[in-house]
């Protein structure tokens, strides 16, 4: 039996929407046959976009994209991909597979997608093989609203008005695909290249991220924090430690690591703990790289920004692996579930985070094929989550935490939770039961409130299960009704594998 404690009054933080953020690359069948069609697709499409897939991720809220890259950005050149479809450069994507890349899907279609996804929008900008000069005209053409070459041409190409760019990465992954710099060098260049990225609109600043770490790589964060925060800048910036608003984090689970993956939908229960665990680890990746910020940024003005995160198995037998094509199981559901409630928990420090990635790549949301697509465990876990999105994180705590696994190295928690309150007072609470084999009795125990209004749903399955394109329910959230309700109390079992939502009103 486990007892989940939670004092609905004690406040611990806002959980910012973009924590439940996406990433889009020109990575396989992402953006071309995932996201993008054409608007001479025979697949019902708005102007180019799926229809069927824009309308699932908005009715799982996504608040922000991130695009075009990952390694692709260090490549992009923007221009390459606006005006007239037919006059655009075709160039070869070099670490996605080596296909052509036609940039039928460029800055105008980014900014189309974002609007019939009504999310925000996040543009990661080319330090690796681009110029500061490149880059300052890309902030210009997207935000400039006036007379100016760059605006002009915005609307040459039909777009009078500008745009909003959210948020503004620059370089991704500068360690490695993207120039394989030492943190110095790149703190130097961030410096740089982050003064040309100009506030055109005041009222709509846009947030700078700097390239961060990838996994336990803390002398990368020190580097650039150091670098980055020697010597601010009077005016504007001196406010603004480390001239940015964002720092990203990096981290992909691999249960046999990078040289042995293994595959998405066949494994067994010790793979599975693997894995949980090393989702769970997430959390001291956090907390270390978070002690160094606070070294820098003690009032946490820098938020830490995940923008790449979620399982990387083999590829789908018989696809090609370049293009990072993976299904996707219960395991995955309890990952994202997992990692997501140790975001909601470290919300004082992670402002935004984006699974890797949002469609038919690494561990998506959603997979196509053809005309037809199917809803990974995945979307439902963020479908289930939904409600956290900008509640504040409550205290909680479960007590009779049980240690469970096959291995002592591979060690997890039973039980993974996380409880915000809403704007309404509605209490949202996602727990997680870790075990592949065990049932849960728990108890959910309010410090004061009396639950009189539940809604509940509850994603469960084997632990291999997943959704295929001839069966596309065979996972999926579902209404649950099996508890009981006493005083202040909720009594239940949570069954293996699953991942449960609550929404408790009084
Ligand atoms: O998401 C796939 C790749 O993983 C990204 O392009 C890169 O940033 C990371 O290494």
């Amino acid at each position: 039996m486990a007892t989940l404690y939670i004092n609905e009054k004690k406040k611990k933080g806002h959980i910012n929407p973009e924590i439940y953020g996406h990433f889009s690359e020109h990575l396989g069948r992402c953006i071309y046959e995932g996201l993008y069609v054409g608007e001479n697709s025979e697949i019902p499409n708005v102007n180019g976009m799926r229809k069927d897939v824009v309308d699932a991720l908005k009715e799982m809220q996504i608040p922000v994209l991130r695009w075009p890259g990952g390694c692709f950005a260090d490549e992009y050149h923007w221009k390459d991909g606006i005006g007239p479809k037919a006059d655009r450069k075709k160039m070869i994507n070099t670490h996605w597979g080596g296909v052509v890349e036609d940039n039928s899907f460029g800055t105008h279609e980014f900014f189309e997608l974002c609007e019939q996804l009504g999310c925000k929008t996040y543009v990661n900008g080319n330090v690796g093989s681009g110029t500061v000069q490149e880059m300052s005209e890309w902030v210009e053409y997207c935000t400039f609203d006036g007379v100016s070459p760059m605006a002009d041409l915005r609307g040459e190409n039909g777009h009078e008005k500008p745009w909003k760019i959210d948020y503004f990465g620059v370089g991704n992954e500068n360690w490695g695909c993207g120039g394989n710099m030492t943190p110095e060098y790149y703190g130097n260049l961030y410096r740089r290249y982050q003064t040309y990225v100009r506030q055109y609109n005041n009222d709509a600043p846009i947030q700078k991220i700097c390239c961060g770490a990838n996994a336990a790589d803390y002398f990368w964060t020190e580097g650039v924090l150091k670098t980055c925060t020697a010597a601010p800048a009077p005016g504007p910036d001196a406010d603004n430690p480390g001239f940015m608003n964002g720092l990203s984090l990096h981290y992909y689970v691999h249960p046999g690591g990078w040289e042995n993956k293994g595959s998405a939908t066949e494994f067994d229960s010790k793979i599975w703990y693997q894995t949980l665990c090393k989702a769970i680890y997430m959390e001291e990746l956090i907390r270390r790289h978070g002690a160094v910020m606070d070294q820098y940024d003690p009032q946490k003005k820098i938020g830490m920004m995940v923008d790449e995160w979620g399982c990387w198995f083999d590829v789908e037998p018989g696809t090609n692996p370049g293009f990072l094509y993976q299904q996707n199981t219960m395991r995955d559901a309890l990952v994202a579930g997992i990692t997501l409630n140790i975001f909601n928990k470290h919300c004082d420090r992670v402002k935004m985070a984006c699974i890797a990635q949002m469609v038919n790549v690494l561990q998506a949301v959603i997979l196509t094929e053809g005309p037809r697509m199917v809803l990974t465990p995945t979307y439902y876990v963020f479908h289930m989550y939904r409600h956290h999105q900008d509640a504040e994180l409550v205290e909680s705590y479960v007590e009779g935490n049980q240690s469970i696994g096959e291995e002592a190295a591979y060690q997890v928690p039973q039980i993974s939770e996380s409880v915000s309150v809403g704007e309404d007072g509605t209490v949202n609470i996602t727990v997680n039961n870790l075990s592949v084999t065990e049932d849960v009795p728990m108890e959910i125990s309010f410090a004061e409130l009396v639950p009189s209004r539940i809604e509940a749903v509850i994603l469960t399955g084997a632990m291999c299960a997943h959704n295929t394109f001839e069966e596309p329910e065979n996972v999926k959230e579902t209404g649950f009704c099996d508890y009981k309700t006493e005083a202040n109390k909720i009594r239940f079992t949570a069954p293996p594998c699953s991942v449960i939502s609550f929404r408790v009103g009084q």
